[in-house]
């Protein structure tokens, strides 16, 4: 038996907030970062939970992606992950279908950006990759982020879009995208 929670990082308890940042340290082997986590929040959590373990969680956050001159309001999906013996049950698409739903709700567009195995499921769920070249705004200025352009996933909503022209995100400490 499963139950999903979907609450605001402000109403989460520490221990919830601990169970998620175990849980995705244990999903990503070590390679979650502190930057990472502090990506995760401030926004919309999905915590699934069976029974009283925590077997899936993804959250989604506003950012400010700025796209042929103008900045989109942006619903930035984080730290997806579902417990490795507990995979290809359904668990992540009922995950994204209320970030999806946020994102569609509250915001011009969905983005992400994908690790090899969630590009697949992302794709499979109708997200985009981002086909033009993707940017960051540093403290110094725009710095092109080629190495994310391959990445780079947006679900459409209001906002026009062209996925083959630029995508500029906003600063951030670690990762950019
Ligand atoms: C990606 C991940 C979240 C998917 O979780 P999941 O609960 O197994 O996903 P679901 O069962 O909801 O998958 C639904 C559909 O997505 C697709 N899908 C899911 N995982 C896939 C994979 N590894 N490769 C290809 N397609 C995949 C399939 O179409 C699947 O349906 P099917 O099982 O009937 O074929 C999970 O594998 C995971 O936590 N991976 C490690 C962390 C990670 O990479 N997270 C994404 C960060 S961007």
């Amino acid at each position: 038996m499963t139950d999903l929670l979907v609450t605001h990082t402000a109403d989460l308890g520490h221990p919830d907030l601990t169970a998620a940042r175990a849980l995705l340290d244990e999903v990503f082997e070590g390679d979650f970062s502190d930057e990472d986590w502090d990506h995760s929040l401030g926004g919309v959590h999905v915590l699934l939970r069976e029974g009283r373990e925590l077997i899936g969680h993804g959250s989604i956050v506003q950012r400010r992606l700025t796209h042929e001159g103008r900045a989109l309001r942006t619903g930035y999906v984080e730290g997806v992950a579902v417990r490795a013996d507990r995979r290809r049950r359904g668990h992540a698409g009922r995950i994204m279908a209320e970030l999806e739903r946020v994102a569609r709700s509250a915001y011009e567009l969905g983005a992400l950006s994908a690790s090899d195995e969630g590009a697949a499921f992302y794709a499979a769920r109708g997200w985009q990759r981002w086909q033009g070249p993707t940017s960051v705004f540093a403290p110094e200025g725009v710095r092109r982020t080629e190495e994310d352009d391959d990445s780079v996933f947006v679900l459409p909503g209001t906002a026009r879009l062209d996925r083959t022209g630029a995508l500029i995100c906003d600063w951030r400490n670690g990762d950019a995208w």
